[in-house]
């Protein structure tokens, strides 16, 4: 474990410099809190006027004080902090926990680098600033302003907002949704959220890492921090909106909304989402309580019709549709049931359902090696109590001996309901007011195994490629000034990644277009060649099925004419001759250089799907096959791909393919390419391959 984030997390011994005598302060709540919740650690307040605080011996300086010190927090005004910095450094303080505010949040990043280059200088690592400060049930710790520690539990909470932690701590009781710790990440000048991850990771006293993040510096960090660990990681991003979305030149930029690189990069990272705040606690609890669901069976028993249907419904939307259990699980359920009750799945016991029956029913269905999950739902009825029923579902949990199945319960009712599902949830069951909610904890559970299954699936291939002659065509662009390469020259890196793209050749004058035509094999496609005119047909720069040579001759004269009269001073390089693809399913590619996670790729259906419905799914680059494989699948026209309406399915383990390889172009090419996109590529039946009809590409604009 990283010794100066221990030492920040879970100190021995703290100072807290700027300690106060006047309650109101930050200086004395912080101290209030440490001395108040029993740390468990020895506490140094430093002040350079006062003598004696809460009863505590003060310290004029941090110099003065006699013991080593693991970490100092900084309660001072901003001015002050570097110097204290220095103060901690000399005496040998290992981590710094910086409350204050005015840093770069308020415009002065100078400040705040100086800081953080100070305390490396001094092997000292920093929370914050602009934090509420860091708590720990495990050590009694409350170096912070929140009120108190939250309620006692295995998650660990790192949050960007320091306004939510003290929201949090104090939901966590009314939630009952337990922490070890709480931690305020602030400006993350230093210590990152990733790190956190890392260390909480390794931390014994946190069995789930939850998140709230408002953005990173380092996404890939991130991802890598994600990927390595091997707990169960929920985030909760926020800033999502569309009016987020970056203005771009290209089709992607537009469509790279935030929402969906994030969603793309936990996935990436094997991190779970969360949609709302609620759903943030409600999952960690689950997370933080019960094992992975490690199959697709989920069995739902209930004593109310309403409640079960409900749950059918929320089990779909939740990635865990229901199945009927097979024929011996009902015919042993049917034994605790009326006969008018139901076996199948949801397992209505019927409002006659009593303890003995919820006893017997979880009993047999969690042990039964068919259910890969249970959920135990109750309705509060006149002739049962529900804490007797709880009870019944705790025993049968309990005389299972199962440790590695996971289970979630729902009680809809009054505050009778209420009191049970506290003491299931003391007891290590979660269990939620209404049974969507227990269906959705329990659908973490199941995201949790596919999400580790993917981030452990193969590696990214690294295909041959011949950067050399891609970096060579960006050179020369580059040298006369460009920022963006031709079709021709687009298609000639494309290649070079061993992008399958139609045969292009530039023609200068109508004799080389003939020519080349005559090379490639009527019918022919010309385009227009202009670094000026990207949008091609727009300038009517564009004729297809071109068929013999008078037709090639004629259609010369007309682009060129067409391309003068919609931009008079354009440079144009010649008409491309390309080779007519046939027809294909149109498929678009597209990249963005993404500010978080760099090079990002998007993939979707061409023409209205990516136009207007927007049906496009986004990875980071470079993605192994099983993420192509993946995002083929994602979008909403996934069956258009696997075949529909008696056409053949299309060859997407060649599209697969083509993914991989754009994607180790964009990462490859990551200082080169700003966005590109491959638009058209036309995909054949299956075994027929994969053609990119057109590409561009913009370059990174450089210093
Ligand atoms: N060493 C030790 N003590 C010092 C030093 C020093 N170098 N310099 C000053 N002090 C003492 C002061 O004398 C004072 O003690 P006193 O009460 O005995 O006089 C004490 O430190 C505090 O200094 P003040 O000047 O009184 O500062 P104040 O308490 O008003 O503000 C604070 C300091 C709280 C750090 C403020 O500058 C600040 O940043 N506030 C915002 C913090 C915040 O909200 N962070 C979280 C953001 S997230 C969220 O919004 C929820």
């Amino acid at each position: 474990m990283n010794e100066q984030i221990n030492a920040v997390l879970r100190p021995k011994s703290i100072a807290v410099v700027g300690a106060s005598a006047t309650p109101g302060k930050i200086g004395y709540t912080v101290l209030e809190n440490l001395v108040k919740e029993g740390y468990n650690g020895v506490i140094y307040p430093i002040n350079p006027t006062a003598t004696e605080i809460l009863g505590m011996k003060v310290y004029k300086s941090i110099s003065d004080v006699p013991g080593p010190i693991d970490a100092a927090c900084i309660t001072i005004p901003a001015k002050f902090v570097s110097a204290a910095v220095d103060e901690c450094g000399k005496k040998g303080v290992k981590g710094l926990i910086i409350i204050t505010s005015g840093f770069s949040e308020v415009g002065d990043r100078a400040l705040e680098d100086e800081i953080v280059a100070k305390a490396h200088s001094y092997n000292m690592r920093i929370l914050g600033p602009n934090i509420v400060g860091t708590l720990s049930n495990s050590d009694k710790l409350n170096a912070s302003f929140a009120p108190f520690l939250p309620l006692e539990g295995k998650a660990s909470l790192v949050t960007q907002s320091g306004a939510l932690l003290i929201a949090i701590d104090a939901a966590s009781f009314t939630r009952r949704v337990g922490f070890d710790k709480l931690v305020s990440i602030g400006n993350a000048a230093d210590i990152s959220i990733s790190d956190l991850v890392t260390w909480l990771d390794e931390d014994a006293s946190t069995s789930c890492i939850s998140l709230y993040i408002e953005g990173f510096k380092d996404g890939r960090a991130f991802i890598e921090a994600g990927k390595a660990a091997s707990k169960p990681i929920i985030a909760l991003k926020s800033g999502v909106s569309a009016h987020g979305a970056a203005a771009a030149a290209s089709h992607t930029g537009s469509l790279a909304g935030a929402a969906k690189v994030y969603s793309a990069a936990f996935q990436q990272a094997g991190v779970i989402q969360a949609s709302d705040l609620n759903n943030l606690f409600d999952r960690t609890l689950a997370l933080s309580l019960q094992p992975p669901m490690r199959g697709d069976n989920l069995l739902v028993l209930t004593n109310g019709g309403g409640v079960g249907v409900l749950a059918t419904d929320a089990a779909e939307r939740y990635g865990l549709p229901l199945k009927f259990a097979p024929a011996d699980v009902q015919a042993e359920l049917k034994k605790h049931m009326p006969e008018f009750g139901s076996a199948k799945n949801p397992v209505d016991m019927t409002g006659m359902a009593g303890l003995e029956w919820y006893h017997e029913t979880t009993k047999f269905a969690y042990s039964h090696p068919w259910v890969d999950g249970l959920v135990v739902l109750y309705c509060e009825t006149a002739m049962t109590n529900p804490m007797e029923i709880a009870q019944g579902i705790l025993t049968a949990v309990e005389e299972s001996g199962i440790k590695d199945k996971p289970i979630t319960v729902s009680f809809v009712g009054g505050e009778r309901s209420d009191k049970a599902m506290r003491m299931l949830v003391e007891k290590g069951i979660p269990a939620y007011p209404a049974p969507d909610i227990a269906v959705n904890a329990m659908g973490a559970l199941r995201e949790y195994t596919h999400l580790r299954e993917m981030v452990t699936e193969g590696a990214v291939a690294a295909p041959k490629v011949d950067s050399k002659t891609a970096r060579e065509v960006i050179a020369k662009a580059r040298m006369e000034g460009r920022g963006a390469l031709t079709e021709i020259e687009s298609k000639q890196v494309f290649a070079a990644y061993g992008l399958p793209v139609t045969t292009t050749q530039l023609a200068r004058t109508e004799d080389e277009a003939v020519a080349l035509a005559k090379k490639i094999g009527f019918p022919i496609v010309m385009k227009i060649v202009s670094p000026d005119i990207l949008h091609k047909s727009d300038a009517g720069g564009v004729k297809v099925n071109v068929k013999d040579e008078q037709a090639v001759r004629d259609n010369f004269r007309t682009i060129m004419a067409n391309a003068r009269a919609y931009k008079a001073d354009a440079d144009i390089h010649g008409i491309a001759i390309q080779e007519m693809a046939p027809w294909g399913t149109e498929v678009i590619l597209g990249s963005v250089n993404d500010p978080t996670f760099g090079p990002t790729m998007m993939f979707g259906l061409g023409g209205i799907f990516v136009e207007v419905l927007k049906d496009v799914t986004f990875r980071v680059a470079p993605v192994s096959a099983g993420q192509a494989a993946r995002m083929l699948g994602e979008i909403r026209g996934a069956p258009i791909l696997a075949g529909v309406r008696g056409e053949a399915p299309r060859d997407r383990k060649a599209l697969s393919e083509v993914l991989c390889l754009y994607s180790n172009m964009i990462f490859d090419l990551a200082d080169e390419i700003a966005e590109s996109d491959a638009n058209p590529v036309l995909v054949y039946e299956e075994g027929k391959g994969v053609k990119v009809v057109d590409a561009r590409v913009i370059l990174k604009k450089k210093a």
